[in-house]
């Protein structure tokens, strides 16, 4: 029997693009033999629609404009529905649609940080990915740093502060602490934005309230002088890491503009690295994922210094394009796109 897989996709986020994209790939890449594939879009405003197209049209971002394809559908809490709700607006009637497995292709806000999470527990449905608290404090950078670095992970060292604290405080404490240039980040955000490396008190100070435009917490950094070096970790009860992968942004940072809008980044798998080092970064990254509790998969990044490892963050639902870094190093320990989805999805289902 074949099974049906509901693929969550687009979202509220700043990387509802990314995520489309993502989608495409993933169930394109689905085994047809043994799942069938429902499309389930959320729009930047957060409408639910079953979406009956084609990959391109998610992938050309115009899924939302062929109203034709497109019906309203809702994931019920109800554990007795296991799955969607079909709605008819005209009648005001539903149907139900029984889904086996979600596999939310959602990143940032409303899909990463453990919300969809908490809704697929309540519905009762097997999803692929962390669960609601990993995925939470794991969206959290400062929440990560904290629990791994009590967990004896080396850590990009950070002052986290809420919109209700005295800013001139924060910058005069900082600035006791660190030298310029620091980063300033939205303790809840990705893909970059919202975050500024700060050279001067007045860029701190712009870097300051541009962060509390996108979160009411936030994270002030030192810089670190490093290269940026990821890892993907897969797994439940017996995670295991693949090759370390490396960013060289060729740029200030890898900002939004490097990362999806100039072509002037570099992603290496694997990264050329010591082979004690790439294995000392690899055992580090199993330990970040244990220490947050991640099942399913997740990417760790770190910042390689002269000091040795230090962890940056985690990202839970990693980007998954063709060319996104979790499915390139995966393939190099011999994990092909097509088997990975399969894997995630057993993965889900408890089946190690
Ligand atoms: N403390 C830091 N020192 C040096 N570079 C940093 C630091 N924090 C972030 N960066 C740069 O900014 C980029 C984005 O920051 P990151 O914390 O990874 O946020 P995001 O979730 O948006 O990817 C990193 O890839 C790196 O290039
Ligand atoms: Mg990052």
């Amino acid at each position: 029997m074949k099974k049906t897989v509901a693929i969550l996709f687009g979202g509220e986020s700043s990387e509802h693009e990314v995520s489309c994209v993502s989608a495409a790939n993933v169930a394109e890449n689905l085994d047809t033999e043994l799942y069938d594939a429902i499309l389930v879009g959320i729009t930047k405003d957060g409408k639910w629609w079953i979406f009956r197209g084609s990959t391109d049209d998610l992938r050309n971002h115009v899924w939302q404009d062929k109203r034709a394809l497109l019906s309203p559908a809702v994931i019920s809490p109800c554990k007795a529905h296991h799955g969607l709700l079909a709605l008819d607006g005209a009648s005001g009637s539903f149907e139900i649609i029984r889904v086996d497995v979600v596999f939310p292709v959602l990143h940032g806000k409303n899909g990463e940080d453990g919300t969809m999470q908490g809704l697929l527990e309540l519905a009762g449905l097997p999803y692929v990915g962390c669960d609601t608290y990993s995925s939470a404090v794991s969206m959290d950078k400062a929440a990560t740093k904290t629990v791994c670095a009590d967990a004896g992970i080396p850590v990009v060292p950070f002052t986290a502060a809420y919109d209700t604290c005295d800013v001139e405080a924060l910058i005069d404490s900082v600035e006791k602490k660190y030298s310029y240039p620091m980063f300033v980040k939205p303790a809840n955000a990705g893909s970059s934005v919202g975050i500024t490396k700060a050279k001067s008190n007045e860029e701190l100070r712009n870097g300051i309230a541009l962060a509390f435009e996108h979160d009411k917490k936030l994270l002030i950094e030192p810089n670190t002088v490093g290269r940026e070096i990821e890892v993907a970790v897969c797994g439940n009860r017996r995670p295991f890491a693949s090759v370390c992968g490396e960013i060289r942004p060729n740029s200030d940072f890898y900002d939004y503009e490097t990362k999806y809008v100039n072509d002037k980044s570099e992603c290496l798998a694997p990264a050329p690295l010591d082979e004690g080092v790439a294995e000392e970064i690899r055992t580090l990254a199993v330990k970040v994922y244990t220490a947050l509790g991640c099942s399913g998969l997740s990417r760790v990044d770190f910042f390689l210094t002269e000091n040795g490892a230090f962890l940056n963050e985690i990202n839970t639902i990693p980007g998954f394009t063709p060319i996104s870094m979790y499915p390139k190093m995966m393939a190099c320990i011999g994990i092909e796109y097509k088997d990975l989805i399969t894997k995630l999805l057993q993965l889900a289902e408890g089946v190690e």
